[in-house]
C-alpha cells in the first residue's frame, strides 16, 4: 500500500527538508568541528563536498522517494520490484530505519541539554557567573541521569506529538511556524554578535582559507558533517520526497537544500564565533563550545540572559524540525506495513528510541568509563552511537547513489529531473563513480585505525563495486543501457 499523502503545496518539501537539514548539526557540531580544525579550510572542503558529492546524492534521494511514493523501506521493496533488481537492495531502507533510531535516541539528549540552557538563560542564573560556575555547571548537568532523562523524555515527547499528528496537521503545520521563527531568531542573534562581539574576527578566522590548518583526520571529517548536515542516506530525505508533488523541480529543490544548510551553518558560524572573540575566548573548545563557551559568553554581555534563551530556543525549534523528519520514515513504514495507525506507529518509534536514549543518558555518568558497554565496544553507548551513524549515513548515501545511478533507467530520471541535457549526464557520472568513491573515504574517518595506505584500495574496491552492481542489476532486469 503506497501512502498517499502530498504535501500541501509546492514549497512544503523544500520546507520539509530544510527543517530537517537544519539543526544541532549546524549550530552544535559544524561551529566547533570549524573551531578544531582551523576554520577556512575545514569549511572549503566541507562546502566543495556538498557540493559535488551531497547535491546529487540528494537529488538520488529525493528522485527513490518520490518514484516510489512509499516510505523508504517499502519503497526501496518496491523499486527492486518494479526494476527487477536484486531484493538485496532493500537494505538501503533498513539501514536508514536504523539509523534513524540511532541518531534520535542521542540527538534527543543534546537537545534536552538546551531545554537546560533555555531555562538557565531566561531566569537569568548565569548573568555574570565566572567561567568555572558555568563549566561546573555543564558537568553537573551531565553528571545527572535524572535531569538528563527528564530532558531526554520531554524532547521526544514534543517530537512525537507533532508527527502523531500527521503530515499535514503536525509536521506541516508545525514547520510553518518554527521555520520563519528560526531565520528571525537567528538574524537577532547575529545582528547581536555584530553588536556586542567581534565580528572581524569571526570572518577572519571562518573565512580565511588556509589548507596547512586542514589535518587527513579534519577533512574526513567535514566530509562526515557534509552527510549529517544534509541528512542524507537516512530515508528522511527519501521519506519527505514521497510526498513531493511531481511537478517541483528535484535540481532546483536539491541546490535550494544545500545552499540554505550551508548559509544557515555559516550565519550560525559567524555569530556564535563573534560572540566567543569578543568574550576573549578559545574556539577550539570541541563539543562544549555551544554549552559552556557560548553562555560564558552570554553572561558578559548586555541582555545576555535574553538573548541568550532566544539563541537556545532558536537550537530546540532546529532540533525539532530535525528529530520530526527521523521518526516520520519508520512511522510511516509501520503504518504501511502493519497497518497500526499514525499514533500506535509514533508512539512505537517514540518509545523506543527513548529507551535507547537512555544509554546515552547514562554514558555520560553512570557508565562514562568502566562498564559493560566499555568491556564489550571499548567506547561509551553514545559514542558507538556516533561512530555507527557516521558509518551508516554515507553507507546509505553510497547504496542510494549506485541504485539512482546504475538500477534508475536513463529515461525515467530523466523525466523526473526535466531534462537530459549536460546536467543529467554529469549527475549520471557524479552518482555512479565520484559520489561511491568519495564515500569510501568518509568511511576512513569512522575508521581511525585505517591507515592511509588504504584509501586507493577502497576506492578501488568502490569502483569494482560498482561494476559489479551495474553488471548484477543489467542481468536481472535485462535492460541496456
Ligand atoms: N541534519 C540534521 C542536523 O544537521 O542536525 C541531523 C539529521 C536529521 C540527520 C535527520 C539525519 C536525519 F535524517
Amino acid at each position: 500500500m503506497s501512502t498517499h499523502n502530498v504535501w500541501t503545496h509546492k514549497g512544503t518539501f523544500l520546507l520539509a527538508a530544510v527543517g530537517s537539514a537544519v539543526g544541532l548539526g549546524n549550530l552544535w557540531r559544524f561551529p566547533y568541528l570549524a573551531g578544531e580544525n582551523g576554520g577556512g579550510a575545514f569549511i572549503l572542503v566541507y562546502a566543495l563536498t556538498i557540493f559535488a558529492v551531497g547535491i546529487p546524492i540528494l537529488i538520488a534521494e529525493i528522485l527513490l522517494g518520490r518514484n516510489s511514493r512509499r516510505s523508504p523501506i517499502m519503497g526501496m521493496r518496491f523499486l527492486t520490484r518494479t526494476h527487477s533488481a536484486s531484493r538485496r537492495w532493500e537494505v538501503i531502507g533498513w539501514l536508514g530505519g536504523i539509523s534513524a533510531f540511532l541518531i534520535l535516541s542521542f540527538y534527543s539528549v543534546i537537545a534536552g541539554w538546551a531545554i537546560h540552557y533555555t531555562w538557565k538563560m531566561l531566569t537569568g542564573s548565569l548573568t555574570g557567573a565566572s567561567a568555572e560556575t558555568i563549566s561546573a555547571g555543564f558537568d553537573a548537568l551531565l553528571a545527572s541521569p535524572a535531569r538528563l532523562t527528564l530532558y531526554h523524555t520531554l524532547f521526544i515527547i514534543a517530537s512525537g506529538l507533532i508527527v502523531g499528528l500527521g503530515v499535514h496537521q503536525g509536521i506541516e503545520r508545525g514547520l510553518r511556524v518554527i521555520m520563519p521563527a528560526l531565520f528571525v531568531i537567528l538574524l537577532v542573534v547575529l545582528a547581536y554578535g555584530v553588536a556586542n562581539g567581534d565580528f572581524p574576527a569571526a570572518a577572519d578566522f571562518l573565512l580565511t582559507f588556509n589548507i596547512a590548518d586542514l589535518s587527513l583526520e579534519g577533512w574526513l571529517e567535514a566530509m562526515g558533517q557534509s552527510f549529517f548536515t544534509l541528512s542524507l542516506g537516512m530515508g528522511a530525505i527519501m521519506a519527505y520526497g514521497a510526498y513531493m508533488s511531481g511537478e517541483v523541480s528535484l535540481t532546483r529543490t536539491a541546490i535550494a537544500i544545500a545552499v540554505v544548510d550551508t548559509a544557515v551553518a555559516i550565519v550560525a558560524g559567524l555569530a556564535i564565533f563573534s560572540l566567543v572573540f569578543g568574550a576573549g575566548l578559545d574556539a577550539a573548545q570541541g563539543p562544549g563550545l555551544m554549552f559552556v563557551t557560548l553562555p560564558l559568553a552570554f553572561a558578559e554581555m548586555p541582555a545576555g540572559g535574553l538573548i541568550g534563551g532566544i539563541f537556545f530556543i532558536l537550537v530546540l525549534g532546529a532540533a525539532i524540525s530535525s528529530s520530526i523528519s527521523l521518526i516520520e520514515p519508520v512511522a510511516a513504514y509501520l503504518v504501511e506495513r502493519f497497518d497500526l495507525t499514525r499514533p500506535q506507529a509514533v508512539f512505537a518509534m517514540a518509545m523506543a528510541t527513548w529507551a535507547l536514549g537512555l544509554l546515552t543518558v547514562i554514558s555520560f555518568n553512570l557508565w562514562s568509563e568502566e562498564s559493560v558497554f566499555h568491556g564489550l565496544f571499548g567506547r561509551s553507548a553514545f559514542d558507538l552511537f556516533e561512530l555507527l551513524t557516521n558509518i551508516f549515513m554515507p553507507l546509505g548515501g553510497m547504496l542510494i547513489a549506485l541504485f539512482a545511478g546504475w538500477a534508475l533507467t536513463p529515461s525515467e530520471v530523466v523525466k523526473e529531473m526535466g531534462t537530459n541535457g549536460g546536467w543529467f549526464t554529469t549527475w549520471r557520472f557524479l552518482v555512479r563513480f565520484i559520489a561511491p568513491a568519495a564515500v569510501a573515504f568518509v568511511f576512513l574517518r569512522a575508521i581511525p585505525q585505517v591507515g592511509g595506505y588504504l584509501l586507493p584500495a577502497i576506492g578501488a574496491v568502490v569502483i569494482v563495486g560498482a561494476f559489479a552492481a551495474h553488471r548484477t542489476l543489467l542481468t536481472e532486469a535485462g535492460q541496456t543501457h
